[in-house]
């Protein structure tokens, strides 16, 4: 993907490209500084291994950063599975900073990462996503992701209550 430009619903204007291998502090950073709400319902800790594991998206093309100030303030990945039964499938993830929420920069984010994996030949591309995190279901629903299945009581929240997880999915029957 070019380097490019991506204006948001309240006028700020972000910078979207490819995550870069130096990108590794800033990613830290950006997680450090995310407020307990924005990850409600995501799946912490966000540690140096995690990290480290995610900048292997530097390598894949497969990752991309929205930059806002010279501070990162998302990231949308997908990690395409290696062994030969799951060719052509990846898992998807999707971060995005409490300062940018709710002004379409995960819609921007996602249709970008979307194209890329359809471009590179992806046929599925899944996720897990807790049923109550309404953004993020809604998200995936509108972009195309189906509703594949259901786990029961399969998260245990920040309050202290088990929820349920959705497997999500989209195909690219062409790849
Ligand atoms: C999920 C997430 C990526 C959405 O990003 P975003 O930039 O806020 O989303 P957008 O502004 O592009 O909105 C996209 C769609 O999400 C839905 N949505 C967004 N905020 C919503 C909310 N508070 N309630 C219900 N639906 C919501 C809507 O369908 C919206 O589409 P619309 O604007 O056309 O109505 C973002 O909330 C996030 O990063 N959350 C924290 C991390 C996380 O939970 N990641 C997902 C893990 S599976």
């Amino acid at each position: 993907m070019e380097k490019r430009k991506a204006r948001l619903r309240d006028g700020r204007e972000v910078t979207l490209r490819l995550l870069e291998p130096n990108d590794k502090e800033q990613l830290l950073g950006m997680f450090t500084r995310f407020s307990q709400d924005a990850l409600m319902w995501s799946n912490p800790p966000y540690d140096e291994e995690k990290i480290s594991r995610w900048m292997g998206g530097a390598e894949t093309g497969l990752s991309i950063v929205a930059v806002f100030d010279n501070n990162l303030v998302g990231i949308a990945a997908i990690h395409e599975y290696t062994r030969p039964r799951k060719k052509g499938t990846g898992g998807m993830v999707i971060y995005i900073h409490q300062d940018f929420l709710g002004v379409g920069l995960g819609t921007t984010m996602t249709k970008n990462l979307l194209s890329i994996a359809e471009k590179k030949g992806l046929h599925r591309i899944g996720l897990w996503v807790i049923e109550d995190n309404k953004a993020a279901v809604g998200l995936y629903r509108k972009l195309g992701f189906k509703i594949e299945g259901l786990l029961q009581d399969a998260y245990f929240g920040t309050d202290g209550k088990y929820h349920n997880m959705l497997v999500m999915g989209i195909v690219f029957p062409e790849n």
